[in-house]
């Protein structure tokens, strides 16, 4: 369960949610966020675990077992497979963005917060953006982390520390909503977030809210099926799943409050983008009292998160290759390794000599990374993995593994057989240019 929280608690929360809200138009973006936690995100989470615990092997290999199991084609496997692949393509800019964390890291410490306007730490956030070289020297920094954990086997040591470090994370959180809350504008933060503005509810909204649901939560790509395989037999399913999803949200939505309590306090634009977090928190530690030791564990709380995440990215795919061939663990993990930093390096120059490189409809390298994994292959793999559960399983093993009374069984099969297959397929169909 800690590790499961550990990988869902991130980037996402911290530094992706928050300038969503911003881009997808506020409220409008949280309504839907949070309904599509509820219907589709918390279902589909219960689904991705189920299977785990069932197939009690890594993604490819338990998608083939558990399709052997019920009688059906080995092509499920594949699913398993994409998964690996989307967790790695994932990893090529988490890393990335891990490694601006890192560096906000030395910035709290060598006081460069310190008095600092609004205007001087977009300067400085833009600084960084253009010199590739930093970029790519925390990139670095950052993947020798993940992957030095992931060559030696993830230990339960790391999994112990989420024990404080989620903890740790809520309280400095609630140390800067408390600041945000004396000198920034909260009433215009809260209005922004929660005041419900339907008139802004477009697709794109949509279609951006449902895939991260699925990022902040790590479903469709194995990262939770790898957990769920290690989830003891009494542990219920359904409460792991609502407390992780809900601490997710809660943790997720309240940096967003913070943030934007200080975004209109200094006529900051609320659409910024990825730079949003590193534009804004400067300007908060570099004015509170005791605001360079709190900056600096604020930061590194983030890069502790992400850094857990990031293991159960690149996991499935190591534990597929460990358990598949003749490869040592550390000889699979500093390969694999090196080409995710190659294609981080990739998303690296995206931010500055190579902005220019367009992949598909305008979209930059990394760009297009983020919303390939996010608002594609997540939601088809969940959305495979659900109509698999709901549909070719056998209802009694989904039954055993769920352990579910009688009403709260129906409610996940409708949500996991119904509400969330047709959500995706929707907003999917939209997508592709289908519905107009
Ligand atoms: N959920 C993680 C976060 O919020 C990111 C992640 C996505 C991890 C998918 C694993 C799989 O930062």
């Amino acid at each position: 369960m800690l590790a499961t929280a550990g990988s869902a608690i991130g980037l996402g929360n911290i530094w992706k949610l928050p300038y969503m809200i911003g881009v997808n138009g506020g409220s409008a973006f949280v309504m839907v966020f949070v309904i599509c936690i509820f219907l589709v995100g918390i279902p589909l989470m219960m689904t991705e675990i189920l299977l785990g615990r069932r197939a009690q092997k890594n993604p490819l290999d338990g998608m083939q077992a558990l399709a052997i199991e019920a009688n059906k084609s080995s092509i499920w496997k594949y699913l398993g497979g994409m998964g690996m692949l989307t967790g790695l393509l994932i990893l090529g800019f988490y890393s990335v963005i891990g490694g601006w964390v890192l560096n906000y890291i030395f910035e709290a410490g060598n006081g460069s917060f310190t008095g600092i306007s609004a205007a001087q730490s977009t300067a400085n956030f833009d600084a960084l953006l253009s010199s590739p070289l930093k970029l790519l020297f925390w990139h670095t920094v950052f993947m020798f982390m993940t992957m030095s954990v992931v060559a030696h086997g993830v230990n339960s040591g790391l999994e112990k520390a989420n024990n404080i470090l989620i903890p740790s994370l809520f309280a400095i959180l609630l140390v800067l909503l408390g600041y945000s809350m004396s000198v920034g504008n909260m009433s215009a933060a809260y209005q922004f977030m929660f005041k419900p503005d339907f008139s802004k509810i477009t697709p794109v909204v949509v279609l951006s809210a449902l895939g991260h649901a699925f990022f902040s939560l790590s479903l469709g790509m194995g990262a939770v099926m790898v957990y769920g395989s290690y989830l003891q037999r009494h542990v219920s399913i359904a409460r792991t799943t609502i407390y992780i999803a809900l601490a997710d949200t809660l943790l997720g939505l309240l940096v967003g409050l913070a943030i934007y309590s200080l975004v209109f306090a200094n006529h900051l634009a609320p659409n910024a983008g990825p730079g949003l977090i590193f534009q804004t928190l400067p300007i908060a530690f570099g004015h509170m009292p005791g605001g360079s030791i709190i900056g600096i564990l604020f930061f590194m709380l983030i890069a502790f998160a992400a850094w857990t995440s990031s293991i159960s990215l690149v996991e499935p795919a190591i534990a597929w290759i460990v358990e598949n061939t003749k490869v040592k663990r550390h000889i699979a993990a500093w390969t694999l390794g090196f080409a995710v930093w190659l294609l981080g390096v990739t998303v690296a120059l995206s931010f500055n000599e190579w902005r220019g490189v367009k992949i598909i409809f305008g979209l930059n390298i990394f760009e297009t990374l983020d919303k390939l994994t996010s608002t594609i292959l997540l939601p088809l793999g969940g959305l495979l993995m659900a109509i698999f559960a709901g549909y070719f399983m056998q209802k009694q093993h989904v039954q055993e593994e769920l352990d579910l009374q009688d009403k709260a069984f129906k409610l996940w099969r409708f949500t996991n057989n119904v509400i969330a297959p047709i959500a995706i397929t929707a907003v999917f169909l939209y997508l592709f240019g289908i519905i107009k």
